[in-house]
């Protein structure tokens, strides 16, 4: 595997003369000096989630300044390797991570196919493994695991409140479209799930492979069948692309576009006023009036030169979450029962507002409506309270 490579932060991290050490292959521990621990990011650099695992790694970096660039106490060695939102590649990578490598913790992904492919060989080898984005609603139900935790959602959260929402605003016949993998269906089908059983109707739903952008023709097709309105999940460069093409299609303004906030998340600065009016739900919003997430904000945009997002804050939620752990057993990575109970019990003071994880490991959280207006995130409401994922066939 060719993506592995140091990141220029790690040797910011580790100072010369540690970096040194590593680099002559000496032994992370050493008697009397400070527990080190190794970090490995499997996360997307190329490709149209680029910029989501781009935020990540830099939001949790982010936060580990603000920590002193430790963790509990412990030096933290850095490795990264791009996923490249690629299923295939899964197995390979983080058999490189966790076995070649060897890292501690594993912080990855943000595709639910790969995290997918992750789950059963993290939960083999033991290594704790923070999910930073990738919503699969199997990691915390079927497959959760006493070393996996997630900071982000599951998918069924972040869309189950959508059907309520847009029976209320009155449209009963819908058209799905997504990507055809794993988070596609389930986001589609949790919005489903609750818009069908408040008596909404699926016309039809359209399904692409991932990373497939040509939009055109199936945007010809729902202009045929005229629906109330479309619900969509895309996400990175094919929102943005979504986003353009459906205006460009003279669909914007005539009917409604509704989907779960990754839709609109990172690509409002891209999209002009093709945007102006699309309503999503989400665990999270720019415009969260709370002094952390103005902090956030600020110091995202200070360290990087970009504006935060969601996913921002899904990296900086990763770090807070295993300091947190790390703190309650000073930085010693072996003492798993007391690490993992630590971050079990952790309230995880977020830009979202804080949150604890369920007994599955998974964020219970409240899930805002919020339309775009004046390009703009703008939050109409709590669409739903605490919501937590219903962890079917989860048994920790
Ligand atoms: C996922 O594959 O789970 C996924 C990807 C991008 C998002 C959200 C979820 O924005």
């Amino acid at each position: 595997m060719s993506g592995i490579r140091f990141t220029p932060s790690r040797r910011a991290v580790l100072g010369g003369a540690a970096a040194a050490a590593t680099m002559a292959g000496l032994p992370r521990f050493a008697i009397g000096s400070p527990p080190r621990i190794k970090v490995g990011f499997m996360l997307p650099y190329s490709g149209t989630y680029a910029k989501l695992g781009n935020n990540i790694t830099d939001a949790f970096m982010l936060r580990m300044a603000e920590l002193g660039d430790t963790l509990g106490g412990a030096e933290v060695e850095f490795v990264r390797v791009d996923d490249e939102s690629a299923p295939p590649k899964a197995v390979d990578n983080i058999t490189e991570l966790v076995l070649k490598e060897e890292v501690d913790v594993v912080v990855g992904t943000v595709h639910s196919g790969v995290v997918q492919a992750m789950a059963p060989i993290v939960r083999e080898e033991g290594t704790l493994t923070i999910v930073p984005n990738a919503g699969a609603n199997r990691i915390t139900r079927e497959l959760c695991a006493p070393n996996l935790f997630r900071t982000s959602f599951s998918s069924w959260q972040a869309n189950y409140p959508c059907g309520d929402v847009v029976l209320k605003d009155g449209h009963k016949k819908v058209v799905l479209i997504s990507w055809n993998y794993a988070a596609g269906k389930e986001m589609l089908g949790g919005f489903t799930e609750s818009f069908t059983a408040g008596g909404g109707e699926i016309v039809k739903e359209i399904l692409l492979d991932f990373p497939n952008d040509e939009f055109q023709a199936y945007l010809t097709d729902i202009a045929a069948l005229q629906p109330d309105a479309v619900y969509a999940f895309f996400s990175g460069g094919g929102a943005l692309k979504f986003i353009k093409d459906y205006a460009a299609a003279g669909l914007h303004g005539q009917i409604p576009l509704y989907g779960p906030g990754f839709l609109t998340e990172g690509v409002l600065g891209g999209v002009g006023d093709a945007a102006e009016g699309i309503k999503t739900t989400l665990h999270y919003s720019v415009a969260l009036d709370n002094p952390l997430n103005l902090k956030f904000r600020e110091a995202f945009q200070s360290a990087t030169g970009r504006e935060s997002d969601v996913f921002a804050v899904q990296g900086y939620d990763t770090a807070t979450l295993l300091a947190k752990g790390l703190e309650a057993v000073q930085g010693d990575i072996s003492a798993k029962r007391d690490l993992y109970a630590a971050m079990e019990a952790a309230e995880i003071e977020s830009p979202r507002g804080t949150f604890r994880m369920s007994k599955a490991h998974n964020p219970i959280q409240d899930i805002y409506l919020r339309e775009v207006r004046n390009g703009q995130d703008h939050i109409l409401g709590v669409a739903a309270e605490d919501v937590e994922d219903p962890a079917t066939g989860c048994s920790l």
